[in-house]
């Protein structure tokens, strides 16, 4: 060894500290599946990388934030790519941390000693989410807007604190210049910082209890004698990079030849439009629609509240010390039950988009001549576009009007409400509606008929034909 190499080698400690890292003998068999975990380290790397040189052009205002992405895609040498690859790459990531989860999960090494280092990865997938939440705004158009007008309105409903959270998470009442910089600060500054420290932390766990257990039947290392060496480099590298290259390859080829969605700048209404949230969430989305008037803080609180509790307390809950998925069946059939229910409400998500107004949900009693043609206008006006009845036939992006006589509406309120909804509700980002008297009586009369605590519901389909223009705005009524 030269005498310079010698003097490195002290200083940096690499007999004492370094070399035992990089060549830790791991278990022999380690499965594939243990890449998972670097993987999402790798990504998070490439995610760094794109977001710091995409820091560089964006601008975080309502008025320079669309432009400045146009600014990237067109005229930034190899902005599209690199936009593409932070893109792609976001998706890779959550799909990699999720994966990783459900393999720790089947696997049972989450189990004691390793319980720390689980909860450093529940922190890890929930810091994941917070950076796709809070990135998604950025781009500024339709798409970004509206999905978070969604979630920010999520926390209103609960009681007391409610408002102050959604106000905290907005910074004001609604969605304006503050809220971009806020979730910009958050998206590039905390949570990156936030997920350094754990993802070190993490790993040192990980170092000091193993990635499971050596001598055992475990499924991810299985028992049996091998002469085969597999240390941590240059083994477990080589063959984490090898994933990772094949995942790199496809967000490469994705950047290149796929397009993403791109779409009006934010706040322009328009009729047409179709807000979907981005297809890691479309599952948390379409859990909503299930909900509706006071039970619809089951499906946007308790229910995901309770999941991310039931994770942390994963490893005090099962504690036997069977480990693989053949000792586990119970824990095994409440895992898949959970991956079949997250992709179930995904495929029924991205199919309940696409169509609303088809049917509405009113009370089974006789409509009244008002109510029927107040039920004529909400048909007509398409308010089902944003609006359940009953969490079905439209979509939720508005408050589910169903039952919405218990919140102490009046006909007054409501009629003036749809007529200048900003005038009620300052941040209100519902569309106006220059409706006659006449037809926001009928409409609000309709909107306040359905109440469904003292009738029961009856689906209706739409015939659209059958309206016809003159029974839509009637004669006789004054309001
Ligand atoms: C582009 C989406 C969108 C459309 C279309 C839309 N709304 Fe809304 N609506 C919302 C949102 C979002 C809210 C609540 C938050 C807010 O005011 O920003 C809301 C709130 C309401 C409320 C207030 C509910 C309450 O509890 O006070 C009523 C009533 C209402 N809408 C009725 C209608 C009617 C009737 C139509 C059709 C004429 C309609 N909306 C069309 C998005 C929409």
């Amino acid at each position: 060894m030269s005498k310079l190499n010698k003097i490195i080698c002290q200083r940096i400690g690499w007999d004492a500290h370094l070399k035992p890292f990089l060549y830790k003998k791991l278990p022999s068999n380690l499965g594939w599946s243990a890449t998972l975990g670097s993987l999402c380290v790798i990504l998070f790397g490439v995610m760094a990388v794109t977001g710091m040189f995409l820091a560089m052009y964006y601008s975080p205002s309502p008025d320079k934030a669309y432009a400045s992405i146009d600014y990237i895609m067109n005229e930034v040498p190899l902005g599209a790519l690199l936009r593409g690859l932070h893109h792609w790459g976001a998706g890779a990531m959550v799909l990699a941390v999720f994966l990783h989860l459900f393999s720790v999960f089947f696997s049972g090494s989450f189990k004691a000693p390793r319980e720390l280092t689980w909860i450093f990865g529940v922190c890890l997938l929930l810091i994941t989410l917070g950076l796709g939440f809070t990135g998604y705004l950025l781009p500024w158009d339709q798409k970004a807007f509206w999905a978070t007008v969604v979630s920010a309105n999520i926390p209103k409903d609960l009681p007391v604190i409610g408002q102050f959270i959604t106000n905290l998470l907005l910074s004001g009442g609604g969605i304006s210049g503050f809220t971009i910089t806020r979730f910009y600060a958050i998206h590039m500054l905390v949570l990156p910082s936030l997920m350094l420290m754990l993802i070190a932390g993490h790993i040192y766990l990980v170092r000091l209890h193993g990635v499971c257990e050596h001598e055992s039947s475990h499924p991810a290392c299985p028992a049996g004698k091998t002469t085969r060496i597999y240390r941590f480099f240059p083994e477990h590298m080589a063959r984490s990079s090898v994933v990772f290259l094949v995942v790199l390859g496809i967000i490469f080829l994705l950047s290149l030849f796929g397009e993403i969605p791109r779409e009006d700048i934010a706040r322009t209404i328009d009729e047409n439009y179709l807000p979907r949230p981005e297809w890691y969430y479309m599952w948390l989305f379409q859990l909503l629609t299930y909900f509706s008037g006071s039970t619809e803080v089951i499906g946007s609180l308790v229910i995901p509240t309770f999941g991310v509790l039931l994770l942390f307390a994963l490893p005090f809950i099962e504690k036997s010390k069977f480990i693989g998925s053949v000792n586990r069946p119970l824990a095994v059939a409440a895992g898949v039950t959970v991956v079949v229910g997250i992709v179930y409400l995904s495929v029924t998500g991205f199919a309940g988009t696409l169509s609303y107004g088809n049917t509405f949900m009113i009370p089974s009693r006789t409509l009244s001549k008002t109510e029927k043609n107040g039920l004529r206008i909400y048909a007509q006006q398409e308010c089902a576009y944003c609006h359940n009845i009953m969490g079905k036939g439209g979509r939720r992006i508005g408050p589910d009007l169903s039952n919405i006589k218990a919140k102490g509406r009046t006909r007054e309120y409501l009629a003036s409400f749809i007529k200048d909804p900003q005038s009620q509700s300052r941040f209100s980002v519902m569309p106006k509606y220059a409706l006659q008297e006449d037809e926001l009586y009928n409409l609000s009369e309709f909107i306040l008929a359905l109440d469904f605590t003292t009738n029961e519901p009856r689906t209706i389909k739409n015939e659209p034909r059958t309206i016809k223009k003159e029974d839509i705005i009637p004669k006789t009524i004054t309001p």
